[in-house]
């Protein structure tokens, strides 16, 4: 319809704490993405009032997400950075789509299931129809990929599923998108459990590193990472932590796992730890300055915010406007 590139499309939720998992695992890498398609990161404000929100968070959370994303890399005038409920188009689909879901394929979300448990007390029908709203962010954009973490998978092949049913009906209106997980990218373990993947929402705050913590806490929680009774540094399966450590030392220099037992050999997990927390800390030093830049400069974060809103807006009416016609509503 108005492609002349492929399309990617990736949703985030506005919460400004995340990880060096996040950051080596995905963010590092949208600049990567952004040479072979047109991508759009929508911050799913939307999405994130399925659990309450406490207003004046989610606000500040919204301007931080997508400081922290252009800060990352991700250059704006190439890519379309936007808010969800900045363009209205997203909500009004989700309704349509809902009205080809069925009860039982999202009875079956292994996310819904886990995140009813979690919130029994407010088991909402937003929380239920989430994946509705995420299939609607994804179709409005007749996107072909949708980079995602393994947990995201399932929506995004009930995605799949609508946009066929749909199309069944009304031909050709929805591109088929596929979900995007990307390989060999590496999963960033916990410190205090090198077993588990370091989550931003563990409770234990030394388990975990934020992008924006500083210096001083990142070269602190490394030191403090769990490792194992020998003190040889070389990755291996019986030796989780050291290997999440040389990892993330990986993921921060460049450096290949052989180049990093070299460039230890001999030394102890002391030295091995503070190596690792200066590379860390050394790295994500630009991006927490570019981050604080934009912070200082609402004013700026806003227009950036309307451009992109205008920009998705392109988008998401030329498909809402097939949507609508081809379901038979009067236009005026
Ligand atoms: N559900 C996703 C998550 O929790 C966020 C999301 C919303 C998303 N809409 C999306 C991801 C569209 C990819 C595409 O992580």
């Amino acid at each position: 319809m108005f492609k002349d590139q492929k399309i990617s499309y990736s949703g985030v939720q506005p919460s400004g704490n995340l990880t060096i998992g996040n950051y080596l695992g995905a963010l590092k890498n949208f600049k990567d993405f952004a040479r072979d398609y047109k991508c759009f990161y929508c911050v799913v404000d939307e999405h994130a009032i399925t659990v309450r929100q406490v207003p004046a968070d989610l606000r500040r959370r919204t301007y931080e997400t997508l400081a922290l994303y252009m800060a990352c890399g991700l250059d704006p005038e190439k890519s379309t950075l936007y808010v969800q409920s900045h363009v209205r188009e997203h909500a009004e689909l989700a309704w349509v789509l809902d009205c080809f879901t069925m009860f039982g394929e999202l009875s079956r979300m292994t996310q819904f299931k886990d995140k009813s448990a979690k919130h029994a007390d407010n088991v909402n029908a937003g929380l239920f129809t989430y994946p509705v709203l995420m299939a609607a962010d994804i179709l409005l954009y007749q996107t072909d990929v949708v980079p995602v973490g393994i947990d995201q998978k399932q929506h995004v092949e009930l995605t799949r599923d609508i946009a066929v049913r749909f199309n069944q009906l009304y031909p050709d209106t929805f591109t088929l998108p596929e979900p995007y997980i990307a390989k060999n990218v590496r999963k960033i373990m916990s410190l205090a459990d090198p077993t588990k993947k370091m989550s931003k929402s563990d409770e234990n705050v030394n388990a975990v590193v934020y992008i924006l913590d500083d210096k001083d806490t990142i070269i602190r929680k490394f030191r403090r990472a769990v490792t194992d009774s020998d003190s040889e540094i070389r990755a291996s399966e019986d030796k989780p932590g050291v290997s999440n450590l040389i990892s993330i030392y990986g993921g921060f220099t460049g450096k290949s796992v052989e180049e990093t037992e070299k460039e230890f050999a001999g030394l102890g997990y002391g030295e091995f730890k503070t190596a690792v927390g200066e590379a860390c800390a050394a790295a994500l030093a630009p991006v927490q300055q570019r981050f604080r830049d934009y912070m200082a400069d609402k004013a700026q974060l806003e227009a950036q915010m309307k451009r992109g809103a205008e920009e998705a807006s392109w988008y998401a009416s030329r498909t809402l406007g097939k949507v609508r016609k081809k379901l038979g509503f009067v236009q005026l």
